[in-house]
């Protein structure tokens, strides 16, 4: 069976060759992350993700953020492949970071007390989902993406940097730009060991 969605999807997959030829306006892009974002699903619809969208030299700067981090931890005579896969991400065109809001939760967690345990639970799906949905849109788009968990470690000098409301959290970053390399085959498990399916 034909179906536009499942094709869409069917173009999403990790690229860490990012470059900038891409023909899309930023203020395009960003529109498309929106509506991706807002149209995902989210726990008694509580919203809680939220998204901060860097172009160019602000995307470079939280990828120098991150590096200057990392610099502190990973040894100096190790650091030269770091050096180069954080490069390769501020190689694109811009980064989404994905955030959820705590205080949110807090406030569900206060209303709803029988689910409390389950809301940070359902936030962390719900960023999940709109990261997919934003990662699907771009590929539609012909733009490339990956998904980084460099968190918590550029978190502080983020959040002074862009003055990210202290109740968000950061749960993710995803580069994007052009695709400047072809995919490599992705292998798939067995159907039989992921679904059961009873008529
Ligand atoms: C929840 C989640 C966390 C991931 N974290 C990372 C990550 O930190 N760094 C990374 O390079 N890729 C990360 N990935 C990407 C996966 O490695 C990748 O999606 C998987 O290998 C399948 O390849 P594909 O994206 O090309 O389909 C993550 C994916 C998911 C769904």
């Amino acid at each position: 069976m034909n179906n536009t969605l499942i094709e869409a999807i069917e173009k999403r997959r990790t690229q860490y060759a990012l470059g900038r030829n891409i023909i899309q306006a930023q203020e395009e892009i960003t529109a498309l992350i929106e509506e991706a974002i807002k149209l995902s699903p989210s726990a008694f619809n509580s919203q809680s993700s939220r998204a901060v969208i860097l172009f160019g030299q602000q995307s470079e700067k939280f990828w120098h953020i991150v590096m200057n981090e990392l610099r502190i931890i990973v040894p100096a005579d190790k650091f030269a492949p770091t050096e180069a896969k954080i490069n390769s991400f501020a190689a694109g065109v811009g980064t989404i970071l994905f955030y959820e809001d705590q205080q949110i939760i807090t406030s569900l967690q206060q209303q709803y007390p029988n689910y409390a345990e389950q809301f940070p639970v359902w936030s962390e799906q719900g960023s999940g989902i709109a990261q997919f949905a934003v990662w699907s849109a771009l590929a539609n788009a012909g733009i490339g993406a990956s998904l980084q968990h460099y968190n918590p470690l550029p978190d502080a000098a983020a959040a002074k940097e862009w003055q990210i409301p202290e109740s968000w959290k950061l749960r993710a970053m995803m580069p994007f730009g052009s695709n400047e390399a072809p995919f490599p085959e992705k292998s798939f498990i067995d159907d039989t060991e992921r679904f059961k399916v009873f008529y």
